[in-house]
């Protein structure tokens, strides 16, 4: 056994769910009732088709894309994992950003490789601010020689994004190494880098999504790795067999027939995201950085790190009491929290403004 594996805390499942970047609702009964309606023609004594080829097709319709761009996988999760086991051997090195997703740590640290990371989040005299230098990422990217780039747009749980221009920056400055887009959270407003695939001098480039997020999907485990035709053919066969089920197969397709359901209540989201933002604007002691994804950094705005380490102990605990779970971080001086349906959030910012008032003189 390795005893240096990097562990990943699968999250907690009680209280108000909002730790996880999940949909707070689940599918819309309709479409639960067409998924029951598929249920006597799904050969469930068969293995599945493989390749999972019209779920590959449909999401490939989807974004517009031909068929042979795209890799269907049990999770977006599983494609980052496919990635770095074809590209990280013992030794190698994986360029990030601190912070990023931690499980790129978990599947580096399983083929002993190390990460090396570009320092993201800057804490300053108010709290923390966005620290990212496009020319000064790429030169010290170079400096680290990596065997693989990876990088969630938009970042969890910073919500930084970048648009495609500074990606095809990226790639370009760093081909061939190749650099993977992990835009998990693209759906909730962004401008995905997908059209640079077929772009020659981004034969690099690599794409991972997922119908965890926007299309509530996560129980299902449902995610795609996206790349030229020719990359795609190349990494294929080091994909697991068999590796989605046919259940969650089929049912991606069908959620994906639903698109403009999933995507009205993105718009929704969306408009939460900006109420909460401005809610967050208005308290004397709290900030948080600007959102791109379905969930918001909050952090106390005081120059020193022990009294906002303090702080966020004192809010996380507030929010453990009222029975409302979020996303804390060992040793860590912010946390992070889903943006759910209005009257979640309504809860969330109740609290945040009571626990913002009550702080007056106390830190
Ligand atoms: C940045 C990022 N990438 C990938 C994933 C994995 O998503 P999934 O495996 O559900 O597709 C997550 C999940 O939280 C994430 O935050």
């Amino acid at each position: 056994m390795n005893d240096q594996l990097e562990t990943y805390q699968a999250h907690k499942q009680t209280g108000l769910l909002l730790n996880a970047n999940e949909a707070s609702e689940n599918l819309p009964e309709e479409l639960i009732g067409e998924l029951q309606q598929m249920l006597p023609d799904l050969l469930f004594n068969r293995y599945p088709e493989d390749s999972s080829t019209n779920l590959r097709s449909q999401y490939a319709e989807h974004l517009g894309i031909p068929a042979d761009m795209v890799i269907a996988g049990n999770g977006s999760d599983q494609m980052l994992q496919l990635l770095i086991t074809s590209f990280v051997s013992k030794g190698d090195t994986l360029y990030t950003l601190a912070p990023d997703f931690s499980m790129y740590d978990f599947y580096v640290s399983a083929m002993k490789g190390k990460v090396k990371r570009y320092p993201l989040l800057i804490s300053d005299e108010n709290g923390f601010s966005i620290n990212f230098d496009i020319e000064d990422f790429i030169a010290q990217a170079k400096e680290a020689n990596p065997s693989l780039v990876m990088f969630s747009n938009p970042n969890n749980p910073t919500g930084m994004m970048i648009t495609p221009e500074k990606v095809e920056r990226i790639a370009a400055a760093l081909y061939p190494v190749p650099v993977v887009m992990d835009e998990a959270y693209m759906d909730f407003g962004g401008r995905s880098a997908v059209e640079l695939l077929l772009k020659p001098g981004l034969e690099n480039l690599y794409i991972t999504r997922t119908l965890s997020k926007a299309y509530a999907l996560a129980g299902l485990r449902v995610g795609f790795l996206i790349s030229n035709p020719e990359n795609i053919r190349a990494i294929d066969p080091a994909r697991p067999v068999y590796n989605l089920n046919s259940f969650s197969s089929a049912a991606a397709c069908k959620v994906l027939e639903h698109a403009d359901h999933f995507e009205e209540r993105t718009r929704k989201i969306l408009q939460e995201r900006i109420r909460m933002q401005k809610a967050i604007k208005e308290m004397k002691n709290l900030c948080s950085l600007e959102a791109n994804g379905n969930f918001i950094l909050v952090y106390p705005n005081d120059p020193a790190r022990n009294n906002r380490l303090k702080t966020i102990e004192k809010l996380v605990d507030l929010f453990m009491k009222n029975g409302i779970t979020i996303r804390d971080y060992a040793n860590k001086d912010y946390l992070r929290i889903t943006v759910g349906l209005k009257q979640e959030n309504d809860q969330v910012l109740e609290l945040m403004k009571s626990f913002d008032q009550s702080m007056e003189g106390i830190v």
